[in-house]
């Protein structure tokens, strides 16, 4: 423990369970002393078991959904009120598809179900940065972070309209952070994760051999969700102040691998 958060507040969205890389990421920030209210759907409080997480890091929870800008506004309002002032760090840690709930294909995508899902994955993103920036509630030096993967630059066909919709995500943090960087001096980048065995990565069709192909490529094999915890602790942290704007890939080197030699000696006769 290094103490890279102490004395900063922030608001952490999307833990469900323990396998969560929001949960990961809150235990993780609490050792490191930052402070930080709780928020997820109102429905998938009911199913999750947040209220452990809340205990165990001391903190709050305030049901917000992510589409819905009056929740937000609320979270933002009362989640500076129970932390005494302005934030310094909010994960976005969100993603939901409903062709892929409905085993869609992406070729036959229902678009009711693929504008939900872009709602819930991409827009929320920015509704979230809207919310924090109109309401002036980030400190300067402020961090804000969303999880994306790398189906946004390259094909991985099961992935299906959540390609879509992390292309949409990534690019918001872009945009976004130019007017966060130039206004208020905050910072707004996504980390691009390896797939990590959590309830939305297994709804992914075909994931074990997705996440086993995944290891077999990156030299340093997978990030786990533990690892992703890690580097959002020092993107939040004040050794990290002049990166923004950026999707930064955290996925053992997979993202600029070819191919491997575990993969070769499997076609190899
Ligand atoms: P998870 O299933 O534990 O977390 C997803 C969260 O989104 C859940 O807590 C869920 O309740 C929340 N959510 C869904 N609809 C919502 C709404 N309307 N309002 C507020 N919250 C809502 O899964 P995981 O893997 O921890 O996902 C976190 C993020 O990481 C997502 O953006 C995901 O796409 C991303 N990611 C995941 C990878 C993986 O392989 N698991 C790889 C790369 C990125």
């Amino acid at each position: 423990m290094y103490n890279l958060l102490k004395g900063k507040r922030g608001i952490i969205f999307g833990a469900l369970d323990e396998n969560s890389i929001a949960w990961k990421t809150a235990e993780r920030v609490h050792e490191e002393g930052g402070k930080f209210v709780l928020t997820n759907a109102p429905v998938a409080m009911r199913m999750g078991q947040i209220k452990n997480l809340a205990e165990k890091t001391g903190s709050e929870i305030i049901p917000a959904d992510a589409t819905n800008m009056d929740d937000l506004q609320n979270l933002v309002t009362k989640a500076m009120e129970i932390l005494g002032g302005k934030l310094d760090f909010v994960l976005h840690s969100i993603g939901m598809s409903v062709n892929v709930r409905k085993n869609i294909p992406y070729t036959e995508s229902n678009y009711v179900n693929t504008e939900k899902g872009w709602d819930v994955s991409a827009l929320s993103f920015h509704k979230v940065c809207q919310v924090l920036y109109k309401n002036d509630a980030m400190n300067e030096w402020g961090s804000i972070v969303a999880l994306t993967y790398m189906a946004a630059q390259r094909t991985f066909p099961d992935y299906n309209d959540m390609a879509d919709n992390k292309a949409y995500l990534e690019s918001i943090a872009r945009s976004f952070g130019y007017f966060f960087g130039k206004d208020k001096k905050v910072r707004v980048n996504t980390i691009s994760q390896s797939p990590t065995a959590t309830t939305a990565g297994q709804g992914v069709k075909g994931f074990d051999g997705f996440i086993a192909y995944a290891d077999a490529m990156s030299p340093l094999g997978n990030a786990t969700a533990q690892d992703c915890a890690n580097y959002t602790v020092s993107l939040f942290s004040d050794l990290t102040r002049k990166v923004t704007m950026q999707n930064l890939f955290h996925d053992g080197g997979f993202s600029n691998t070819g191919v491997s030699n575990e993969v070769i000696e499997r076609f190899t006769k």
